[in-house]
C-alpha cells in the first residue's frame, strides 16, 4: 500500500483574510494543526470566522472524516509572529505588496527552526527577489493557491533559482495531501495561469475594442469551442478590471509590449468599471 504524503504537523498562516483562511482550512481539514497570525485583533476575529465557516461547509457537504468541534480544536489566531515557532511550514497571504511581503516574511523567518519552510501564496511578485531578502532561501518556495480555495484543485508551485530540490518534492506532495494537483514553474513574471490567463484576456479585449465581434460572442467561442469554463472576458469581470490591469502592467513591464494594457482596459478602470464587484465591466452584474 502506499503511504499518503504528509503534509507538516503544525502549520501556520500569515493573514487570514480571502487567501489565508481558505490556506488555514485546507490544511486544517487535512489534519494538521494551524495557526493563522493577523495583524490585530479584529482582523484575527475575522479569520477565525471564515476558517469556521468553512469548516461548517465542509460537514454539510460530508466531506470532513470528524466534528467541526473537532477540527477546530486544531486551529488557533494569534497577532505574535512568535507563534509560528513549532511550525514545520508557513504560508504567507498578506496583501500584495512587495514591501509588506519582504517585511512580513523577515519577520516570520526569526521566528523559525532552521528546517521549517516558507512559502508565498503572491499571485505575481518574484518569488526569486523575495526569497533573496530572507536568510534561508532555500527553504522559500511560492505556493500559488487559486481562490476559492476549498473549489480550486490547482496550486502553482513556483521554485525561486534556489528553492532546495528537498522543497520542491515537499511542496509536490503537499499539494497532492490537499486533494490538488500541483503545477510546478521556475520562477518567471506571472507564473503559468496569470501570465497564460492575462494574455488570453488582454486579446479579447483588443478584439472589442477593434469591434471584431461583441463580449458575449468571443466568450462563448472560447467556452463552446475550446471548452473553457468561462469566457476571458467574464472572467475579468470576476477577478476584477483593476485586478487584472495591474498584473498586466506588471508584464508590460517585464515581458514586453504583448502586455501592454489595451486603451478599453484603462478607460474601463478610469470609469470605476471594475467588474462584478462595481456591477459593470465587460459584462452587466446589475441582476
Ligand atoms: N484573492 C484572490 O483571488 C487571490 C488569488 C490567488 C492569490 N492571491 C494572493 O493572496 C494574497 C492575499 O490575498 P487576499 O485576497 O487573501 O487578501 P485579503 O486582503 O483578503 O487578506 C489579506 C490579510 O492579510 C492581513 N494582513 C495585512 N498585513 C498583515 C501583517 N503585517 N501581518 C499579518 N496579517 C496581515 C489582513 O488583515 C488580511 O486579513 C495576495 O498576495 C494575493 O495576491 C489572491
Amino acid at each position: 500500500m502506499t503511504q499518503a504524503p504528509a503534509i507538516p504537523h503544525v502549520v501556520g498562516v500569515l493573514g487570514g483574510g480571502r487567501m489565508g483562511a481558505g490556506i488555514a482550512h485546507a490544511f486544517l481539514t487535512k489534519g494538521a494543526n494551524v495557526i493563522v497570525v493577523e495583524r490585530d485583533h479584529e482582523a484575527a476575529a475575522g479569520a477565525q470566522d471564515r476558517v469556521a465557516d468553512a469548516v461548517t461547509k465542509s460537514v454539510a457537504r460530508g466531506t470532513l472524516n470528524e466534528t467541526h468541534e473537532q477540527a477546530m480544536s486544531r486551529f488557533s489566531t494569534s497577532t505574535d509572529y512568535a507563534s509560528f515557532i513549532h511550525c514545520g511550514l508557513v504560508v504567507e497571504a498578506v496583501p500584495e505588496d512587495y514591501d509588506l511581503k519582504v517585511k512580513a516574511l523577515k519577520a516570520v523567518e526569526e521566528h523559525l527552526s532552521a528546517d521549517a519552510y516558507l512559502a508565498s501564496n503572491t499571485s505575481s511578485l518574484s518569488v526569486t527577489g523575495l526569497a533573496g531578502e530572507l536568510l534561508r532561501p532555500a527553504n522559500f518556495v511560492g505556493l500559488h493557491f487559486f481562490n476559492p480555495v476549498p473549489a480550486s484543485t490547482l496550486i502553482e508551485v513556483v521554485l525561486a533559482k534556489e528553492t532546495s530540490p528537498e522543497l520542491a518534492v515537499a511542496a509536490k506532495n503537499w499539494t497532492e495531501a490537499l486533494g490538488k494537483t500541483a503545477v510546478v514553474v521556475n520562477d518567471a513574471p506571472g507564473f503559468a495561469s496569470s501570465r497564460l490567463g492575462v494574455a488570453i484576456a488582454l486579446e479579447a479585449m483588443r478584439m472589442v475594442e477593434e469591434g471584431v465581434a461583441s463580449a458575449e460572442d468571443i466568450d462563448a467561442a472560447m467556452v463552446l469551442g475550446y471548452k473553457h469554463p468561462t469566457g476571458p472576458l467574464k472572467t475579468t469581470d470576476i477577478v476584477g478590471l483593476d485586478v487584472r490591469l495591474g498584473i498586466a502592467e506588471y508584464l508590460h513591464s517585464t515581458l514586453g509590449d504583448r502586455f501592454a494594457p489595451p486603451q478599453i482596459l484603462r478607460d474601463k478602470v478610469a470609469r470605476g468599471e471594475l467588474g462584478r464587484k462595481t456591477g459593470k465591466g465587460f459584462f452587466d452584474w446589475k441582476d
